[in-house]
């Protein structure tokens, strides 16, 4: 059995040059969902702003730039690092949740696309609205099948202005005098069934007509991603086709702003990790790595599924194990998980682990932060 490849390249290799733990993206994975997006939104003027709150390095956002995309910001600092990249601001849209004015304000002075999400935020911003142009973020209320923790369009998340609220939008436009361009949505993320992605924009299709001058509507994500073999995958067919009959009944030339994370880096990206130890507990036998949820946070924090292969054993007899971090916690990735027997030493690769992993890793026990390495062309990268 040979040991795992990565385009072409063996992963012992990199291993082996590198060390463990590291992350490993691979460019032309990202370049082929940016494409099939592109051409599944052909029909209508549409322009794809990747979150990049998914996995902010600079070497993903030239890629992105690269195939001509935006940027959906959520910090000044996004905002910044997209900028100095060479994003221009019509490029970025900036839609923070709960934070303060005054990034609001440097948001509109620095003139990227502010989506504000709460109309309580109008009166504190007052006369510094005067002639700008903004955007509004909704919150349609609208529940969603999957994981709780990432939906954010229901009647009890902190995101977006209840639409009983447009009225009073509507006052502090002739108030404060700004123009709203753009309306924005995001229902959640991975969400499961592309008929709740539907609803919530149907939502942005109806308020359209109550604001003059609507230029864009921004439908934030939400695309889901096969985390594991047999898992769905978003209906991007039906949801482009949905999206279509709806500015057909329209009638107008709006633009359709989508804001990617997932779907354009979650599985170009692996955690590789090595085995520290292989112990039985009372029952249970733990395979302890030289990793945890410093690094990847997603299967303890939303019990994220996470395919593991043990790359240095494939064709091992088929154990059970629970896979565990080094933190002093109950740090784990995977219970009762099937893996060819692992050894001291074995490296295991945690696959789709390309969206909020390095980005939401932390230096928690003092731990260091893994390298990050990109795989374009036949050429690895530290990137
Ligand atoms: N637009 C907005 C306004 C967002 O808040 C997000 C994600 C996205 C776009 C991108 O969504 P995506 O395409 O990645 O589903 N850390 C969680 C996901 C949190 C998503 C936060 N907002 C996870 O690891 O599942």
């Amino acid at each position: 059995m040979r040991m795992c490849e990565i385009n072409g390249i063996s992963v012992k290799d990199i291993i082996k040059e590198h060390g463990s733990p590291l992350y490993l993206y691979d460019a032309e994975y990202i370049r082929r969902q940016y494409k099939k997006l592109t051409e599944e939104f052909s029909e209508f003027k549409h322009r794809i702003h990747y979150a990049m709150k998914a996995n902010e390095n600079p070497a993903i956002l030239y890629i992105i730039k690269d195939l001509g995309g935006g940027i959906d910001a959520v910090s000044p600092y996004e905002i910044d690092r997209a900028l100095n990249l060479g994003f221009q601001q019509s490029d970025i849209v900036f839609t923070p949740s709960c934070t303060s004015v005054n990034e609001l304000v440097y948001g509109i002075e620095v003139g990227v696309n502010v989506h504000i999400g709460a109309v309580e935020y109008f009166p504190l911003l007052g006369d510094r609205l005067k002639d700008k142009c903004i955007g509004l973020r909704l919150n349609p209320s609208i529940d969603i099948k999957g994981n709780k923790k990432i939906a954010t369009a229901h009647s009890n998340s902190k995101f977006g202005i209840p639409l009983r609220d447009l009225n009073k939008v509507k006052k502090y436009q002739d108030k404060y005098g700004f123009k709203v361009k753009g309306l924005h949505i995001h229902t959640g993320s991975n969400v499961k069934d592309v008929d709740d992605l539907n609803k919530s924009v149907a939502v942005l299709f109806d308020v359209v007509s109550q604001f003059e001058g609507v230029e864009y509507i921004d439908i934030g994500s939400g695309l889901k991603i096969k985390y594991r073999t047999g898992d769905g995958e978003i209906d991007l067919e039906k949801y482009a086709a949905h999206i279509k009959s709806k500015l057909y009944s329209l009638n107008k030339d709006i633009e359709i702003k989508i804001e990617p994370g997932k779907f354009l880096v979650g599985n170009a990206g692996y955690l590789f990790t090595s085995v520290n130890i292989v112990k039985k507990g009372y029952e249970k036998t733990f395979v302890g790595v030289d990793s945890g949820f410093n690094h990847l946070i997603r299967p303890m924090y939303y019990d994220a599924y996470h395919e593991i292969e043990n790359v240095s054993n494939p064709g091992g007899e088929i154990e059970v194990y629970d896979v565990v971090g080094q933190l002093c916690e109950e740090d784990t990735f995977a219970r009762d998980r099937q893996l060819n027997k692992v050894r001291v030493g074995d490296v295991l690769m945690i696959k789709s682990a390309g969206a909020y992993g390095f980005s939401m890793a932390m230096d928690y026990n003092l731990r260091k932060k893994p390298k990050e390495l990109l795989i374009d062309r036949g050429n690895i990268m530290l990137i």
